[in-house]
C-alpha cells in the first residue's frame, strides 16, 4: 500500500475496507490526522493508496458478494449494477482496484485539457449529517492522462465496465457553445476504444460558463454528438437535484438528451447551497454543491419522475445511498443501478457489503427471483 502510511495504518485501512463502522470510527479520524484535517488530502491519499494497493485489493475482492440474481443486462452488457460514482475517482487512477470490488465505474469529471480547478480549500465535510460540501470547480489532469489510465486498466485485465464522464468545458461566455461540443467530440472519438459508455455532466453547480450548455438543444445536440461518434456505447447524462414541481423541466431536458440518441439520465448531483452553510471558517466561496445523505428524497423523486416519464430509459442513481433498504427502495423506484461517492468517504468500500445484502434481503421479502424481475416489472407498469 501507499508508503504515506506505515504498516501499522495499511493494516488498519484493510481492516476499514472490511468493516464500515471501523472505517467510520477508527480509520476515518486517522486518515484526517494524517492529511492535517484537510478533507481533499484524505481524498487524495486515499485514491494513492489505492492505487498501490491492487494486490490487496484483488485479496479482499472474495469478501466482496456478487450474488447472480443481482446481475442485470445494460446496453447489452452483463454487470453487477453497483458502481463508484464521478469525482471519487477524478482521474481514473484507482480504476483496476477499484474494479476488484463494483459492478461498473464511473471516473471523472475528465476534462480535455489539464485544469488546476478553484483554490483550495474547496472540499470540507460535515461528519455529524454525513455531508460532504464541494466546491472543486472541475479540477483534472486532462485527457492525455485519463487515457494512459484507462489503456493500463485495460492492459493489466480490467474487465469491469467504465462509463466516462466527460464535460466540454467553455472558459467564458464567447463561443461557449462551439467550445464544449469541440472538446466533447475530442473526448469522445479519444475515449471511445477503451470505455463501455458516456456520462455527459453540465452540472457542476460552480462552474459559471456551464449555464449556457443548460437548454434543450444544447442537450439534443450533445446527444447526437456522442451518438455519432460513439454508436455503441451508452449515452447518459447528469442531473442536478430539483425540488417537487419542477419534474416537468427536469424531463424537458432528460428528454431532449433521449430525443437525440441518449439512453438516459444519472441522478443526482450536488445540491447547490449558500456558502455559509459550509461548516468550515475558511470557506472562500459564495456556494458549495452539497452531497450525502440530505440527497435522498431528491434522488428518489427523480428515479421516480424519469422511470415514470421514459419507461426504456436507463437510470442511475446516486445521493446518500448508505443503506441496504434505501438501495433497495432506489431499485424499486425504477433505478438499474446505483453508485456513490460520499457515503464511501464516510463508511469505506465495505459499506457496498450492506448495500448488496439490503438488496437481497428486498427481493426475498417481495419474492423476486431476481433484480432484472424487479426492473422488468417496474418498467411495464410506467409503461402503462
Ligand atoms: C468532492 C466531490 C467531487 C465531485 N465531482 C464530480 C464530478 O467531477 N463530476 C460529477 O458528475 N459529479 C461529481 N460529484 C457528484 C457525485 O458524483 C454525486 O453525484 C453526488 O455527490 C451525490 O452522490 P453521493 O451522495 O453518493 O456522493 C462530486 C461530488 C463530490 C462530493
Amino acid at each position: 500500500m501507499d508508503s504515506e502510511l506505515g504498516l501499522v495504518d495499511r493494516f488498519e485501512m484493510l481492516r476499514g475496507i472490511i468493516n464500515p463502522d471501523y472505517f467510520r470510527q477508527k480509520v476515518r479520524p486517522l486518515l484526517y490526522a494524517k492529511a492535517g484535517n484537510d478533507a481533499e488530502e484524505v481524498q487524495e491519499l486515499v485514491i494513492r493508496s489505492l492505487h498501490n494497493s491492487d494486490f490487496y485489493l484483488k485479496l479482499l475482492s472474495g469478501l466482496f458478494r456478487r450474488p447472480r440474481e443481482l446481475m442485470v443486462n445494460v446496453n447489452g452488457v452483463r454487470l453487477m449494477p453497483f458502481g463508484t460514482a464521478a469525482g471519487l475517482d477524478k482521474d481514473g487512477a484507482a480504476m483496476l482496484p477499484l474494479s476488484r470490488i463494483f459492478g461498473f465505474l464511473e471516473p471523472g469529471t475528465v476534462m480535455a485539457n489539464p485544469r488546476e480547478g478553484n483554490a483550495k480549500p474547496r472540499l470540507a465535510s460535515a461528519d455529524a449529517d454525513l455531508d460532504l460540501y464541494n466546491a472543486m470547480g472541475f479540477p483534472s489532469r486532462g485527457l492525455e492522462n485519463f487515457l494512459i489510465n484507462i489503456k493500463d486498466y485495460r492492459k493489466k485485465g480490467g474487465s469491469v465496465p467504465v462509463y466516462a464522464s466527460i464535460c466540454g468545458l467553455p472558459l467564458s461566455e464567447t463561443d461557449a457553445i462551439k467550445v464544449a461540443m469541440e472538446q466533447m467530440r475530442t473526448l469522445v472519438q479519444a475515449l471511445s476504444p477503451y470505455v463501455d459508455g458516456f456520462v455527459w455532466n453540465p452540472a457542476s453547480p460552480n462552474t459559471t460558463a456551464l449555464g449556457l450548455l443548460r437548454t434543450k438543444e444544447v442537450f439534443r445536440a450533445t446527444a447526437e454528438l456522442i451518438a455519432d461518434e460513439a454508436p455503441s456505447k451508452l449515452r447518459m447524462v447528469k442531473m442536478w437535484p430539483y425540488e417537487p414541481g419542477a419534474g416537468q423541466e427536469f424531463t424537458g431536458f432528460v428528454g431532449s438528451f433521449i430525443e437525440g440518441g441518449g439512453h438516459g439520465v444519472v441522478v443526482t448531483n450536488t445540491k447547490m447551497v449558500p456558502g455559509e452553510n459550509v461548516p468550515s471558517e475558511k470557506w472562500g466561496y459564495k456556494s458549495a454543491g452539497r452531497s450525502g445523505r440530505f440527497l435522498k428524497e431528491y434522488r428518489l423523486r427523480a428515479v421516480r419522475d424519469a422511470r415514470s416519464a421514459f419507461p426504456k430509459a436507463v437510470v442511475v442513481a446516486t445521493g446518500g445511498i448508505y443503506d441496504g433498504e434505501d438501495a433497495y427502495q432506489t431499485f424499486k423506484a425504477g433505478a438499474d443501478m446505483i453508485e456513490g461517492y460520499t457515503p464511501y468517504a464516510f463508511y469505506g468500500l465495505g459499506l457496498l457489503n450492506r448495500l448488496v445484502k439490503g438488496v437481497c434481503e428486498g427481493l426475498r421479502k417481495d419474492g423476486y427471483g431476481s433484480l432484472q424481475k424487479l426492473q422488468s416489472e417496474v418498467k411495464a407498469n410506467a409503461g402503462e
